[in-house]
């Protein structure tokens, strides 16, 4: 029987609550439970897994531009503290990254090889957080996501529905590309990840398939409603916001889906949750 600890409670976290239960024993611990910015937590909570999946991060991008020591040490030092111990108690651990940690100036998909060079304080923090990763636990997987959406937490899909129900025109900006990806594909790839056992330690890429922007992912969430808004495209400069935002956010997921196969395409999968809600 497998035994898998996830860290975390939140949109990913629970996606893969629900995934990996059918792998084995399961055990689940929120902010409650441990604080991965404090060493002494995550040595006492982090024990006896096969697994550790650890979701936990501080995600508010815009937050960490003020709050940066929390940043630093939830989404920097906090995973190192978590791979150090997976190390001491020999677990396997996967760690979940951001497409944040480049700038989005490539014309191309980043590939897992490309340097890094984060825009954000987010950004930043989740880049040092791969390294103390990389550096405390050799055996460790880091995979990097984007745009998630799905169960438990306000996301993208539910602001445009929160907006179309109550505007006649929402503006979405329409220059930043990337791949707006459901946690329970997310939670499914890391099982599948889990079931293959022998895909060399490292850093992954794990996007949907096929690239879009916010503008045409919007057009997709209203494609079905039946009285939706008018939808203009912006761009970014539009909108001022305390962090920025990579403007080429696409990921190359060739790596990985050599050995799982290539994520669902976006659009099917979008539909698919909208459908399922
Ligand atoms: N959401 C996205 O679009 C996106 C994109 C790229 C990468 N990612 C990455 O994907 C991962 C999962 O994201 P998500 O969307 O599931 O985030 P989320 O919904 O914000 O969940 C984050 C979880 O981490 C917990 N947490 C925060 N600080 C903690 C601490 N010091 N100790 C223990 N737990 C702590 C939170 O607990 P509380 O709620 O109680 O604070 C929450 O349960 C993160 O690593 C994130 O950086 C997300």
């Amino acid at each position: 029987m497998t035994a898998i600890l996830i860290i975390g409670t939140g949109r990913l976290g629970q996606a893969c609550a629900d995934v990996l239960q059918s792998m084995g024993t399961v055990h689940v611990l929120s902010s409650a439970d441990i604080d991965i910015g404090n060493p002494e937590s995550v040595a006492q909570m982090v024990t006896a897994a096969d697994w550790v999946v650890n979701t936990a991060a501080y995600t508010d991008v815009d937050g960490c531009e003020v709050n940066v020591k929390k940043a630093h040490r939830v989404n920097a030092r906090g995973p190192g503290f978590v791979a150090q111990q997976c190390t001491a108690i020999q677990s396997r651990l996967i760690h979940i990254s951001t497409d944040y940690v480049f700038d989005g100036t490539g014309s191309t998909p980043y590939r897992e090889t490309d340097p890094v060079a984060p825009l954000s304080i987010y950004g930043h923090t989740k880049s040092l957080g791969e390294q103390s990763v990389l550096s405390q636990c050799s055996t460790a997987y880091i995979f990097r996501v984007q745009w998630l959406y799905g169960a438990g937490g306000s996301d993208f899909i539910d602001t445009m529905q929160r907006m179309g129900e109550r505007e006649s025109e929402v503006r979405v900006v329409a220059d930043q590309w990337g791949a707006p990806t459901w946690t329970r594909t997310v939670a499914q790839s890391i099982q599948a990840v889990i079931a293959h056992g022998s895909i060399p330690p490292g850093v992954y890429h794990m996007p949907s398939t096929g690239y879009t922007t916010w503008y045409d992912y919007a057009c997709a969430i209203f494609q079905k409603m039946p009285r939706p808004p008018v939808l203009t495209p912006v761009p970014t400069t539009a909108y001022s916001r305390p962090a920025k935002r990579p403007l080429n956010g696409r990921l190359n997921g060739e790596t990985l889906a050599r050995y799982i196969g290539p994520l669902p395409h976006w659009k099917p999968a979008l539909l698919n949750y909208l459908e399922s809600r």
